[in-house]
This record gives structure tokens, C-alpha cells and sequence, in this order.
């Protein structure tokens, strides 16, 4: 049986008192979250120790939305993974669409990234996801395939079991336009048929998220497919009430 995890990735969004919202809202006794599932926030770097202080009595993780794959260094604006770890951070997104195109980070770059965040004990949760052009030239799951590959290659069994996976088709993110489950199913059964040519139990094992407008309206049937295992929220994990029927939906 795997955990579902609800993640919410609030990208360059939010404010001190939005993470106090939250801290408050999931703190409160009469708020009823389904057994058995993990729930964190990628929150922007500025408000880490905002959530350690708002989170820490409440069923809330959070974590980081990119890292750098050195320690330390001559890398201005950067932020590396020790750095998360040290504010509590657990979880820590790797190659995000909106990294992979507007940052330029490519699979090398991806893949150096989640073994620093496997260094830090930090649970790296990998995006892959295919442009509309490549889903409609047939080669959706060539792509997911291949960024999947290029990752889990490099590392070695041990490492392999700490990852999460986020599928994030990129014509579905931010736009309305959600994945159908069926579409969504399709692609996390041909990446958990991948992962078993790695090996049987990580492929059972592996928490397969999907992302790209899930929210309050749509959650339920996407994680009822039976390889959905949680999502990666962006617009809809900044609505306290939405997020909260979004965890729900997961029980
Ligand atoms: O990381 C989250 C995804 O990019 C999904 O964003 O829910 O706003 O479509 P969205």
C-alpha cells in the first residue's frame, strides 16, 4: 500500500500571512484529513522558516521548489539543499517544467540536483511531463520515459527507493486543461511498467503524482486510477479550502 501525498506547489505566489492561513487552518481540531496521508508545501525559500514555525503543530510538511546541486559556493541567488534541510524543509521539487524552460535545467542538471537532495535526506520529487507537441506527435510517453531514465540510470538502488515522482503533462499545467484520468492513468502505468524493469518492489513502492490543474472539482476521480498515488497542486494549493477538499479527495 503506498501513502498518497497531496503536495501544493505554490510557485512565486503567497505571503507570510497565507502560510499562517494554512498553519491555522490545518491546525484546527475540527478539520477532518483522511488517515495515512502525507500533505507538505513547496513554498517559496523566503517564507521556510514561516513554515517551520506555522506547520510545526499541524499535519503539514513543507519543502523547497528547486535547489542547487552544489553545498555551497559563488552561486548568487542560488539556494542549495543543506540550506532547506537546515530550515526543516523534507521534500524538495526537481525539474519542474518551469525550471526545465525557463531556467534552462536540462535531464544532467536535473539529475545532479536530486542526488544533492538524496544527500541532504531530502525526499526529491521528480517532474516530468510532455509539451503539447510531443503529445500530439505520439511521443508522450518516449519523453516521460526518457526524463525518467535519465535520472534513475545515475542512481543506485538504495537512492532509487527515495525518490517520489510528479507526472505533469506541461499543456495541462496552469492552464484549466487537466489530463482526463484516463490520459493521466495511461502514462503513470507505462512509468510504473518502467520502473519495474528497474525492479519489482520500487516499482510498487513508488508514489506516482499527477499534476496540472488538479483541483477541488476534479481530484477525486484522478487519484481513484489505480497508479495515481497523490498530486502536485500549483494554483489550487493557494485556496485554503480547495486544498483541503483536494486532501480529502485523497482518503
Ligand atoms: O507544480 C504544480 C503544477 O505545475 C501544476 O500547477 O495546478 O496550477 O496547473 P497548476
Amino acid at each position: 500500500m503506498r501513502t498518497p501525498l497531496i503536495a501544493g506547489n505554490w510557485k512565486m505566489n503567497g505571503s507570510l500571512a497565507l502560510v499562517e492561513r494554512f498553519g491555522e487552518a490545518f491546525s484546527q481540531p475540527e478539520v477532518r484529513l483522511p488517515d495515512g496521508i502525507d500533505i507538505a508545501l513547496m513554498v517559496p525559500a523566503p517564507y521556510l522558516e514561516a513554515a517551520r514555525r506555522a506547520f510545526s503543530a499541524g499535519p503539514l510538511a513543507f519543502g523547497g521548489q528547486t535547489l542547487h546541486h552544489e553545498r555551497h559556493g559563488a552561486f548568487t541567488g542560488e539556494i542549495s539543499g543543506a540550506m532547506l534541510a537546515e530550515f526543516g524543509a523534507t521534500y524538495v521539487l526537481v525539474g519542474h517544467s518551469e525550471r526545465r524552460t525557463l531556467f534552462g535545467e536540462d535531464d544532467a542538471a536535473v539529475c545532479a540536483r536530486v542526488k544533492a537532495a538524496l544527500t541532504e535526506r531530502l525526499t526529491p520529487v521528480l517532474c516530468l511531463g510532455e509539451t503539447l507537441e510531443e503529445r500530439d506527435a505520439g511521443r508522450t510517453e518516449a519523453v516521460v520515459l526518457g526524463q525518467l531514465e535519465a535520472v534513475f540510470d545515475a542512481l543506485s538502488p538504495e537512492e532509487r527507493d527515495r525518490l517520489v515522482i510528479a507526472y505533469e503533462p506541461v499543456w495541462a499545467i496552469g492552464t484549466g486543461r487537466t489530463a482526463t484520468p484516463e490520459q493521466a492513468q495511461a502514462v503513470h502505468a507505462a512509468l510504473r511498467a518502467r520502473l519495474a524493469d528497474y525492479d519489482a518492489g520500487l516499482a510498487e513502492g513508488m508514489r506516482l503524482l499527477y499534476g496540472g490543474s488538479m483541483k477541488a472539482a476534479n481530484a477525486a476521480e484522478l487519484l481513484a486510477q489505480p497508479d495515481i498515488d497523490g498530486g502536485l497542486i500549483g494554483g489550487a494549493s493557494l485556496q485554503v479550502d480547495d486544498f483541503l477538499v483536494i486532501c480529502q479527495s485523497a482518503g
